[in-house]
């Protein structure tokens, strides 16, 4: 399987899945980085280890469906079979979500449907929930809301902030989105409905 990563940021979450490729646990190859901000560290991380990574940026096309086109020539140049967001701050169109239909991977720093989109860290904390988590997910044209393919629930501690959650969050990340990848990589992942059924 060959991943296409798209990430806007800092791309811890790439470089656990790179690390999992190198340790031989999962068994893809990432053939394309994906960034839409010019200074992503992401890109960076990618150079280091030879993977092409290229910065394709909103305000250099006229309308979301030009953007999202040039990201799908890059990806089909590559020969991309899984889009892998990670940490990829923006909503794909179901054009876009359509050309890789259950193909495309997301993770999100809680356990969804609870708090969705920016900032899931504060949501939880400010909502006083006791648990949140990491829910990593297939893509559809709505945000943070596809078919779940796996959970991990972390304790939200008296006293966290959104530093210390992120971090305990993000550790379960790193574990989480390789598992995933191997699962789809393996043909065990079964999208019925909103149910994925792991085979
Ligand atoms: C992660 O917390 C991920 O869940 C969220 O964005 C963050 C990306 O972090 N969608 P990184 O760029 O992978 O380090």
């Amino acid at each position: 399987t060959i991943l296409g990563i798209l990430a806007s940021g800092r791309g811890s979450n790439m470089q656990a899945i790179c690390n999992s490729i190198d340790a031989g646990l999962l068994h893809a190859k990432v053939g394309l980085v994906i960034s839409d901000k010019a200074n992503a560290k992401v890109l960076d991380h990618a150079a280091a280890k030879g993977i092409p990574a290229i910065c394709i940026e909103r305000k250099n096309f006229h309308s979301k469906q030009e953007f999202e086109a040039a990201m799908a020539q890059q990806l089909t140049l590559y020969h991309v079979n899984l889009v892998i967001l990670a940490g990829f701050m923006r909503i794909l169109s179901a054009d876009f979500v359509n050309l890789f239909s259950g193909s495309i991977m997301n993770i999100h720093p809680s356990l969804l449907p609870a708090f969705p989109g920016l900032d899931a860290h504060e949501q939880a904390i400010a909502y006083g929930a006791k648990v949140s988590g990491c829910t990593i997910h297939f893509v559809d044209e709505g945000m943070d809301t596809g078919p779940i393919i796996m959970q991990q629930a972390v304790s939200i501690l008296a006293g966290d902030t959104v530093e210390t959650l992120s971090e305990r969050i993000l550790a379960v990340e790193h574990e989480l989105y390789p598992q995933a990848i191997r699962l789809y990589c393996e043909q065990r992942l079964c999208i019925e409905g909103r149910n994925v059924k792991i085979i």
